[in-house]
């Protein structure tokens, strides 16, 4: 029996890919571990939005050359999102001399040859550019998959992205939009129905601008509507969406399909018009008010979420301001926020005026302050609330669910429960967590 310890960093699609590597592992006889020196195979799955988690798998493959020494036959591996750029790869050849096997984003259907080269002592690198597919194919379509939950799943819509912001590395590492056939997602999810998913989370970098390189008048909200139909299906997600490609047309599916939750993930990146300007985002500040004012009209209660970066390149005090000031008016449920990081290779990087890092820190205190109040008290007007929880898992502290919303909740209750939907009493609300007791 051979083991691999696979680590997964960055977003949901990489979240995702490692369900498909999980999936191709066990095909060929390949069982998990969460023990390093168990391990014949250790995988890294990586993420380049950022430059720490980077500097992370540097320090931590480094550290695997004992294990190697020790163990010569182990197999050490890098993939995602790193080797797809030229430098970056260059960068892991050299360094990192003990890594046998690197492949990318686009080619994960053929780790099984890929792996068998590297087990007979072959160093093998394989990325490519783009998938080479034609449009609406997939290189996934058929391969076994392992997921992590069983009530809910990740499926993927559209991949790559196009909108080049000038401060993001993923047009580079994830290559052109491509959507996938809509009769492809429909069989996906029927199938996953069948086996007794109740939750599907479609995953794209700009899932709202699925379909266009289709035609067809196929669109994101025509995918929605055929999803709806499924029977036993009972929750529908997605994530992320871009402001700029956030049609009407999406924004009524919303409103009108009762499976699609209350939750729509809109990063904002900056409150700024001159930043968002910079930033290539294709919206203004006013826009996205506008936006966000249609949506909470359409769907009352909904629970906004956003990205916000700090210290983006030429960002003064007072953009910084447009940035709080804009994080007030909206008043996020909750928001993801980062410090900006150079990454080579995008313009922003190139820019003159990068902020520094004492500046940067000390926006970011600021904003988590201010988004933690906020977050606060959205979480405090649900106390005493009847809220319908899916139900996910169950641990030592009780079942653990979801509402529509996408707020974690515990309390208690018999396993039996799991894959239901609950009707949930909240009896304490903090800032990142709710506790609750079953209704019925
Ligand atoms: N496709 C999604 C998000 C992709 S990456 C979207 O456009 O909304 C997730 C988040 O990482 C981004 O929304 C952005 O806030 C952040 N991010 C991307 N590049 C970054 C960089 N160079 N420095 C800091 N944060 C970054
Ligand atoms: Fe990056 Fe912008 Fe594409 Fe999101 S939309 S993945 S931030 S380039
Ligand atoms: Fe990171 Fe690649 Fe996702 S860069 S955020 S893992 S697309």
């Amino acid at each position: 029996m051979k083991r691999y310890y696979l680590k997964t960093m960055g977003c949901q699609m990489n979240e995702h890919d490692s369900e498909v590597i999980a999936g191709i592992l066990a095909s060929l006889g390949y069982e998990p571990t969460d023990e390093l020196h168990e391990a014949d195979f250790i995988l890294y799955n990586t993420c380049s939005v950022r430059e720490n988690p980077e500097r992370k798998v540097y320090g931590h493959i480094a550290a695997f050359r004992r294990l190697k020494e020790a163990k010569p036959e182990l197999v050490i591996g890098i993939c995602g999102c790193m080797p797809q750029q030229r430098d970056e790869l260059e960068n892991i050849l050299e360094k990192l001399p003990h890594v046998d096997l690197i492949f990318g984003t686009h080619n994960i259907h053929r780790l099984p040859e890929l792996l068998e080269r590297a087990q007979s002592g072959e160093r093998v690198v394989e990325v490519w550019d783009e998938a080479e597919v034609s449009p609406g194919e997939d290189h996934r379509d058929g391969l076994p998959v392992i997921r992590k939950h069983n009530v809910k799943a990740f499926v993927n819509v559209i991949y790559g992205c196009t909108n080049f912001c000038s401060y993001c590395i993923v047009p580079y590492t994830r290559g052109r939009e491509h959507s996938r056939l809509p009769e492809m997602v429909v069989q996906e999810v029927q199938e996953l129905a069948r086996a007794g998913f109740k939750e599907v989370t479609l995953l794209g970098q700009n899932v709202n601008a699925y379909g266009k390189d289709l035609g067809a008048g196929i669109t994101f909200s025509t995918l929605l509507r055929e999803l709806h139909s499924i029977d036993g299906l009972e929750r529908i997600r997605f994530t992320t969406s871009h402001p700029r490609d956030m049609g009407e047309d999406l924004i009524r599916a919303m409103a009108e399909l009762p499976k699609v939750c209350e939750h729509l993930h809109l990063p904002v990146q900056a409150g700024s018009n001159r930043i968002l300007r910079r930033m290539n985002r294709g919206y203004t500040r006013e826009y996205y008010l506008q936006l966000v004012e249609k949506v909470r009209s359409a769907v009352p209660d909904i629970s906004l979420t956003t990205d916000l970066i700090v210290g983006f390149p030429g960002e003064t005090d007072e953009d910084f301001a447009d940035t709080l000031g804009l994080v007030e008016a909206v008043r996020f449920d909750s928001a993801f926020t980062f410090i900006y990081s150079p990454r080579k290779g995008t313009p922003a990087a190139k820019m003159a005026d990068q902020v520094p890092e004492e500046v940067k820190k000390e926006r970011i205190y600021r904003l988590i302050d201010l988004q933690n109040q906020i977050s606060a008290e959205h979480m405090q007007k649900l106390q005493g609330q009847e809220l319908e929880v899916l139900v996910e898992d169950i641990s030592s502290s009780g079942l653990v669910g979801r509402t529509r919303s996408n707020r974690q909740v515990h309390f208690a209750g018999e396993s039996s429960l799991i894959g239901q939907l609950a009707k949930v009493r909240i009896v304490e609300a903090s800032t990142f967590s709710l506790k609750g007791e079953l209704v019925k």
